[in-house]
């Protein structure tokens, strides 16, 4: 009798040890959890990975480029099969994306594009298009005035990305002799206090300003303050983007215009989806663009975003369960 509850007990270690085995070992690389919306993306590409048979690993850079590289080395020592980053530097990044090579695990670039390198594939929402949604909602409203762009960080490409969007729309407004911008520049870290810095040297010299563009809520919120300290809160057009909780409050209140709603739910289960494809052996599905990111065409997902105003915030961020209706209106 012992013998064979002894021999039960080896048997269920070793199906334990088969089946831990066999589970795709999945390499995360976040760079910050500063910001509202990637513990989003972090709890739902978990979730999934972990729904779909696999284990998640993941490491967050705080915004340090040579600390994501030494993760991902880390990431590979673990015995990852299949790597997902968020790049802290668009250039940088494309050292992980050898290094991953050299050890044979392709790379999967989440919502930002690693640039001048051989990444394997990119699953992002399309930032061009959502800078021309928030300057087209606000030159909507103000086609005429003065317009301070705040951009996102000089590290991440979808910086540049929107900053085109943000033009293209903006020009022919430009040209017209129409809008005048006023302020533009980039931040280093996308962080409230940067935009506050940005538009306080503005204000403390000129206090005519009608709209701002900011690259994410963070930056808006920064702008927000220093309109404040103006009191110019709510006189001026205000866009953001990744519909954060504070964001979606000021909506209310009247302080910010816009923000972007990005599918992140969809962002995070397709990558899931194609890292354990890729771990299965298969090619990722779905993979129905290519983008070029200077040295390959890159295969890619690029999902649509949508903007959220004062009118359609139960149609969007609530109805898809993004955000309570209690903790906006409460
Ligand atoms: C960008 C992303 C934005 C914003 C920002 C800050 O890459 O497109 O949605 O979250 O990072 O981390």
């Amino acid at each position: 009798m012992r013998k064979r509850v002894k021999y039960l007990v080896w048997l269920m270690a070793v199906l334990l040890l088969v089946g831990c085995q066999q589970k795709p070992k999945v390499g995360f690389l976040m760079d910050t959890l500063t910001i509202e919306r990637w513990k989003k993306d972090k709890a739902l590409f978990e979730e999934k990975v972990h729904e779909l048979g696999g284990i998640p690993f993941v490491e967050v850079a705080d915004s340090d480029p040579d600390m994501q590289l030494k993760q991902a080395q880390k990431l590979i020592d673990e015995g990852i099969e299949v790597l997902v980053i968020i790049p802290v530097d668009l250039q940088k990044a494309g050292e992980i994306v050898k290094l991953a090579h050299r050890n044979y695990i392709p790379v999967i670039s989440y919502d930002r594009l690693i640039k001048d390198c051989m990444l394997d594939y990119y699953i992002a929402t399309d930032n061009i298009h959502i800078g021309e949604l928030q300057a087209d909602y606000l030159t909507k409203i103000k086609p005429k005035g003065k317009y301070a762009l705040i951009g996102g960080a000089t590290t991440d490409n979808n910086a540049y990305l929107l900053h085109l969007g943000w033009m293209n729309v903006l020009q022919p407004f430009i040209e017209k002799g129409d809008i005048e911008i006023v302020v533009n520049e980039f931040s280093r870290y996308w962080l409230p206090d940067e935009a506050y810095q940005i538009l306080t040297a503005y204000m403390s010299e000129n206090s005519d300003i009608d709209a701002i563009i900011c690259g994410n809520d963070a930056l808006a919120s920064g702008a927000i303050m220093a309109l404040r300290e103006y009191e110019k809160d709510g006189r001026v057009l205000v866009a953001g983007q990744d519909a954060d909780i504070q964001a979606v409050r000021n909506i209310v209140s009247g302080s910010q215009t816009i923000t972007i709603y990005k599918p992140i739910e969809s962002l995070a289960f397709a990558a899931a989806n194609a890292a354990i494809k890729i771990s299965d052996g298969e090619a990722p599905s779905n993979m129905n663009i290519t983008v070029n990111n200077g040295k390959r065409l890159v295969p890619a997902i690029l999902l649509q975003a949508q903007v959220v105003n004062r009118q359609n915030i139960k149609m969007t961020v609530i109805s898809e369960g993004y955000l309570g209706e209690k903790e906006i209106y409460n």
